[in-house]
C-alpha cells in the first residue's frame, strides 16, 4: 500500500508516520511545503503522478486565533488545500482521509455531538474547516472525514506543553474551567486513523479520546502527573480570558460512527499518563 501523508511533520502527522514507517509492506511518500504545497492548484496533478493508494491530508492552517486576521490564506489551505487533494485522488482512485475538527460545530454547553449533528463553525479557522470537508467530500466520493480535537503529542506546541511550561515559569495558573472538549492523544488518533483506513468506509468520523474535560480540568491532570501538583491553579471564565477566535464552549464529540466498525479510542487518562512518561524521560 502506497499512503502519502500531507502535514508529515505536523503533530498528527509525525503520529502517522512514526507508525507507518515500520509497516511491512507499505510505501510511506511524506509530502511538505516547499514543493508540494497543499494550496497549490499543481499538488492535484503532483498526486495523480505519485499513484498512492491513500493520501491523509493532515496538512493545516492550524493557528486558530491567527486566522482571524488572514482569512485568504486559512481557505487557501484548508478549504482549497482539500480540494485539490480531492482532485488528484479522484485521478487515481486513492482514498482521501481528510482530517478536520471538532470546532465545526457550535459547541452549546450541555450539548455533545455525533457525527451526524449539524455542524455550525464560529471562528475563520473552523469555517475554513468545515468548507474543506465539503470540498473533498463533493470533488471525491472515496473521501473519510476525520474529525479529531485537542491534539497533543510529544514535541508539539500543544495545550499540555504550553501548561507545564507556564507553570514552570509563572509559578501559578488561571486556566479556563467553561471550556470543554476531548484531550486526543495523537498516536492513539493515528493508529484509529489505521484502523479506519484498513475498513475502506468513506463517511464521517470521530476520533477522540474517550472521555472529555474542562481546559482547567486538563491542565490539573498534567500538572498532576508531571510532578507539577503543588503549582496553584486558578479556574477562570472564558470571558476572562479574551481570545480572537472564541472557541465553541462545549465542542464535545462522540465517537459512534468509528465505535461501530468497532475502533475505539482509549480514555483520555491513560493516553495522557503516557505523553507525560515520554515528555519527562526525555527531560529528564
Ligand atoms: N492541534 C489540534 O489541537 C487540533 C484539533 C482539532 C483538529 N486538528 C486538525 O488536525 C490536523 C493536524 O493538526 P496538527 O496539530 O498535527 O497540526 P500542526 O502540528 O500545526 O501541523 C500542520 C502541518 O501542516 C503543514 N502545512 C501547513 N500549510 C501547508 C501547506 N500549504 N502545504 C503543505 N503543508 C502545510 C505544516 O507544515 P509547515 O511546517 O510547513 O507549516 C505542518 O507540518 C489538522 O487538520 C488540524 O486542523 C488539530
Amino acid at each position: 500500500m502506497k499512503v502519502v501523508i500531507a502535514g508529515a511533520a505536523g503533530q498528527l502527522g509525525r503520529a502517522l508516520t512514526g507508525i507507518l514507517a515500520n509497516r511491512p509492506n507499505t510505501t510511506l511518500v511524506e509530502i511538505e511545503r516547499p514543493t508540494y504545497d497543499v494550496s497549490a492548484p499543481a499538488v492535484s496533478n503532483q498526486i495523480a503522478e505519485i499513484a498512492p493508494d491513500v493520501v491523509i491530508n493532515a496538512a493545516a492552517w492550524t493557528d486558530v486565533d491567527g486566522a482571524e486576521a488572514n482569512p485568504k490564506a486559512v481557505y487557501a489551505v484548508n478549504a482549497l488545500g482539500a480540494a485539490y487533494l480531492a482532485d488528484g485522488c479522484a485521478r487515481c482512485n486513492a482514498l482521501l482521509v481528510q482530517i478536520s475538527t471538532n470546532e465545526v460545530f457550535p459547541g452549546t454547553p450541555g450539548r455533545i455531538y455525533r457525527e451526524y449533528d449539524l455542524p455550525g463553525p464560529g471562528g475563520v479557522y473552523a469555517r475554513s474547516k468545515l468548507a474543506g470537508e465539503r470540498a473533498a467530500r463533493q470533488r471525491h466520493a472515496r473521501t473519510i472525514i476525520a474529525r479529531v480535537a485537542w491534539l497533543f503529542a510529544p514535541g508539539g506546541s500543544n495545550f499540555p506543553a504550553k501548561i507545564m511550561a507556564a507553570a514552570d515559569r509563572l509559578g501559578a495558573l488561571q486556566v479556563v474551567d467553561d471550556e470543554y472538549g476531548n484531550p486526543t492523544y495523537a498516536p492513539d488518533a493515528a493508529a484509529a486513523l489505521l484502523a479506519l483506513i484498513e475498513q475502506d468506509r468513506p463517511g464521517i468520523y470521530h476520533l477522540v479520546n474517550e472521555g472529555s474535560a474542562s481546559r482547567c480540568e486538563f491542565a490539573r491532570y498534567i500538572l498532576a502527573r508531571s510532578g507539577r501538583r503543588d503549582v496553584e491553579v486558578t479556574p477562570i471564565q472564558s470571558s476572562e480570558w479574551p481570545r480572537p477566535a472564541p472557541p465553541p464552549l462545549h465542542a464535545v464529540l462522540v465517537n459512534e460512527a468509528a465505535a461501530a466498525l468497532g475502533i475505539t479510542l482509549r480514555p483520555w487518562q491513560e493516553a495522557a499518563d503516557d505523553y507525560v512518561s515520554v515528555v519527562c524521560a526525555h527531560d529528564a
